[in-house]
């Protein structure tokens, strides 16, 4: 079906349906699945809502991998609601982009054959427990960064999906900070983890906000038709002048040491990341990059007898049907 849509591109430039539909994006009017719309709108929509639905589901692995060690059982309980919350995400947003003519297990065969990206911070390892308290504080910190603005994307299932997401993620955000927080005043031990946690996910979490201005491919086009709300810039600097005062507050440094509050911009300047490391990470060969792969092709596999005997036993309701008919 993802085919078929690709092929019938030709047939979508007609310059008065272009202009109209430019139109109505820019009065703020939602676009909604049955409307016309560019191809490539279209497709930027199903990368961009699929990379992000992947994203949900394959950052359930980093924290998962906690919830058997948490060390008590409020936190255990938290993390797990947290955890469950991020599969419900990948679900809302897997139904926004299905709205669009891709099926889920199209988008699930591109995620797992590498054709669809995912968030390249989730290929980064959680070592110990201060870095839950770090990927809540920062990585669900710079994804609520991302994501409030989207509230206000053009297409309607999409910016549906992303309120009910943020009023989760601002919880996500909040149980982070805690947990790093009660590890930054506690043993001298336990604030040398909460630093260190800092040390190691500080870059990969500015990575998030995608690559700079100038190397974003897809922005301009993004942004003129509110895919996209910001620039991948605007919002990583939005990120660090919020998330320097946390850091401060919990006595922690942020592991840059040129950054600096520069009284005319009204901004922290700060180092970016190491650009080379980020598109290393994109194209796979991140630190975690072979094993969150393997998880996810395992569960596929894994789960098949269970698609199979749903849609056999759907099969079986259906013919059931026309047969009484
Ligand atoms: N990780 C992986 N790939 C990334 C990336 C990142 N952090 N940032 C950019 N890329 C990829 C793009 O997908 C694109 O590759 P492609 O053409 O093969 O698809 C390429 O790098 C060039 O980047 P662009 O800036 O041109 O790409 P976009 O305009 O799509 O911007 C984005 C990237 C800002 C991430 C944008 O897609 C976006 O806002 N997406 C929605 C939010 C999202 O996906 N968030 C995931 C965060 S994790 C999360 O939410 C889980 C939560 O529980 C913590």
């Amino acid at each position: 079906m993802y085919a078929q849509m690709i092929k019938s591109e030709a047939t979508q430039d007609d310059p008065e349906k272009l202009a109209a539909f430019q139109a109505r994006i820019d009065a703020g009017e939602k676009i909604e699945p049955k409307d016309w719309m560019p191809e490539g709108y279209r497709k930027t929509l199903i990368r961009q809502i699929g990379q992000h639905a992947h994203s949900e589901i394959v950052g359930q692995l980093p924290e998962g991998n906690w919830i058997t060690r948490a060390p008590t059982l409020e936190r255990k309980a938290i993390l797990l609601a947290k955890v469950q919350d991020e599969a419900g995400h990948g679900l809302y947003l897997y139904c926004a982009a299905e709205t669009l003519g891709v099926t889920r297990d199209e988008l699930t065969e591109m995620l797992l054959d590498g054709r669809m990206k995912y968030s390249s911070i989730f290929n980064y390892p959680t070592l110990n427990w201060a870095d839950m308290g770090a990927v809540g504080w920062l990585v669900d910190g710079a994804a609520i960064m991302n994501q409030v603005p989207l509230q206000r994307t053009s297409f309607g299932p999409y910016s549906r999906a992303m309120i009910r997401i943020c009023k989760e993620e601002s919880f996500h955000q909040r149980q982070g900070y805690d947990v790093i927080r009660k590890m930054a005043e506690g043993t001298p031990e336990q604030k040398k983890m909460a630093q260190d946690a800092l040390n190691r996910l500080w870059y990969p979490s500015l990575m998030m906000f995608g690559p700079s201005d100038k190397d974003s491919v897809h922005s301009a086009q993004s942004m003129a038709w509110k895919i996209k709300m910001n620039t991948n810039d605007e919002l990583r600097q939005k990120f660090v002048d919020q998330t320097v005062p946390q850091a401060e507050y919990l006595g922690l440094t942020v592991p840059d040491p040129d950054l600096k509050w520069n009284e005319e911009r009204g901004h922290y300047d700060y180092t970016d990341p190491d650009w080379s490391e980020f598109f290393d990470v994109i194209q796979g060969n991140g630190p975690c990059n072979t094993d969150r792969l393997a998880a996810r092709n395992k569960a596929w596999d894994d789960g098949k007898w269970v698609r199979d005997g749903m849609l056999a036993h759907a099969r079986k309701k259906a013919a059931r049907k026309h047969a009484a008919e």
